[in-house]
């Protein structure tokens, strides 16, 4: 099932069906040792799935969920190699949408799910997204895809590993760094050498098949008018002629939600090049947004 979150849309798979979970993999074509998260309806239910959960990370649970928050934390027994790739940490998170609420509170387990989209490619944020790009894989008679609209974050959740005596950031999401040590009580740590494999981290992901580079504003200016070239950025910069604006979003948080929406319509269009400038701000979504940029920039 294809499950609509506040963050991008879910493959949704029973947790504990092991042949459920592989079909996910499957269908995204995801490499069998990236391991997925967990979403569960309540952060009540916590402890069924993991242990040892320091205090800092409770807070966090109480903070942030239902919200695109999700907590790495040592796995409990219930939770099978086939969603961890085998570590013995878990990712665990409440989405923040009503109808994804409702699917996992009538379901009543875990649901394992990476988002909906092709190993690799950028994640998708409408189910039109998702038919788009792995309809062609789903089985008509078993698989739906359930409609929520468009996801109103954008970019996929802040991820924190919970595992020692400090949060750690492993991905950045909406959920700001400075919220992570205000709702915890204890200072973010940088991430170790040793930190738990994040596929979303591999430098290469998120990418369209457009070219992407990271322009600041005074930059895009000197570009143009070849008319394969696109153009993501905040209103107030100016579209140079001959470019395409994709996107212009008054806000942070206009941007992430169309980010994704931006960059397919690059390939839809078949440009050539995509230049994004980031939007100002180091936390939160603006180190988010930059983050995705950066990854889909080093592709190839
Ligand atoms: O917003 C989101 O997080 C979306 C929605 C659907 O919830 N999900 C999502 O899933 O982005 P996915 O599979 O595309 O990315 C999950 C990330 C991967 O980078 C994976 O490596 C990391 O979570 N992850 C999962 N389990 C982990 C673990 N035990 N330790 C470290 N990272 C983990
Ligand atoms: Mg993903």
């Amino acid at each position: 099932m294809a499950l609509p979150t506040e963050t991008v849309y879910g493959l949704a798979a029973d947790a504990a069906d092991p042949r459920t979970v592989a079909r996910v993999y499957a269908v995204k074509g995801r490499p069998a040792d990236h391991p997925l998260i967990l979403h569960i309806a309540d952060g009540h239910d916590l402890d069924r799935w993991v242990r040892d959960v320091a205090e800092y990370a409770r807070r966090l649970a109480e903070h942030g969920w239902p919200g695109p928050l999700t907590l790495v934390l040592p796995r409990s027994a219930e939770v099978g190699d086939w969603v961890t790739g085998g570590q013995d940490t878990v990712a665990i998170r409440v989405p923040d949408h009503a109808l994804a609420l409702a699917i996992l509170r009538g379901f009543g387990g875990a649901v394992a799910a990476p988002s909906a989209n092709r190993f690799g490619c950028v994640s998708p944020t409408s189910a039109d997204h998702v038919r788009h790009d792995i309809g062609q894989y789903l089985d008509p008679q078993r698989d739906v895809v359930v409609d929520g609209g468009p996801c109103w974050v954008g970019v996929e959740s802040t991820i924190v590993a919970c595992t020692g005596p400090a949060p750690v950031i492993l991905r950045p999401g909406r959920v700001s760094a400075a919220e992570v040590e205000r709702w915890g009580g204890v200072p973010v740590a940088a991430a170790a050498a040793n930190a738990p494999r994040v596929s979303g981290t591999l430098q290469s992901h998120y990418s369209p098949r457009a070219g992407v580079e990271i322009v600041s504003g005074e930059e895009v200016g000197a570009h143009g008018d070849s008319g394969t070239v696109g153009l993501v950025a905040l209103a107030d910069v100016e579209t140079p002629p001959g470019i395409v604006r994709l996107v212009a979003p008054d806000t942070e948080a206009e941007y992430a939600r169309g980010l994704y929406a931006a960059l397919r319509e690059a390939d839809a269009l078949q440009l050539e090049r995509v230049f994004a400038v980031p939007p100002p701000g180091d936390d939160g979504l603006a180190r988010a947004i930059r983050d995705r940029l950066t990854r889909a920039a080093a592709r190839r």
